[in-house]
């Protein structure tokens, strides 16, 4: 081969290379159908609230202001779907290590005040992970978190001894120091998954 059709033949599969590298980052990039949901909803969901932690204290968001917030809603007597993601959340809390841990501050709001107190919140969040917070209120004062957090929920009537359960949406929040969503999570990713997408947050 000559060095002339040679020189345009690297040239040409370098061309290529960078293409086929430039269009799988791309793909790789794209919005996925929660990214799309974040997009959308995202800049109406959080913002001020005002709750007692599970140490009895009066708290507002800028209580935790310059942090990361891990903000999920449910309930202690939450049979299914508020185990599992609190214990993923915990999951996440290891895999990011300590250092990175500390920046995240991981919030579980009740949306059963009527039975869940200070210290009831107190002994069941810190049996899934002591760096996960309680909170709860007022009946008005859940209502108002539940709707900047555009959270749903709804006390369905059950038979027994427990009187009532509680229908709630199950997204876990990312929030960024700033109070905006970064990114949401629901019940069913995996803490090591939570966990990668926070540490791109901390990061950047
Ligand atoms: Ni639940």
């Amino acid at each position: 081969m000559s060095p002339p059709a040679r020189r345009a033949l690297i040239i040409l599969v370098v061309g290529f290379v960078t293409l086929a590298a430039t269009l799988g980052a791309l793909w790789y990039l794209r919005p996925g159908p929660v990214g799309r949901l974040v997009e959308q909803a995202g800049p109406q969901i959080g913002g001020e609230f005002q709750l007692v932690d599970h140490q009895g204290r009066r708290v507002t968001a800028a209580s935790y202001a310059g942090r990361h917030m891990l903000v999920f809603f449910g309930f202690t007597h939450c049979p299914d779907v508020c185990p599992l993601a609190l214990g993923e959340v915990s999951v996440a809390l290891d895999a990011l290590g300590p250092e990175a841990a500390a920046k995240v501050q991981p919030l579980f709001v009740s949306v059963d005040p009527e039975r869940d107190t200070p210290a009831i919140l107190k002994d069941y969040v810190a049996a899934f992970d002591d760096r996960i917070t309680g909170l709860t209120g007022t009946p008005e004062e859940i209502a108002a978190a539940a709707r900047a957090y555009r959270v749903y929920y709804k006390k369905v009537p059950v038979e027994g001894a427990l009187g009532y359960t509680m229908d709630h949406s199950a997204f876990v929040y990312l929030m960024g120091p700033d109070g905006r969503l970064e990114a949401f999570f629901t019940h069913e990713t995996k803490g090591e998954a939570m966990a990668k997408k926070i540490r791109g947050f901390l990061a950047s």
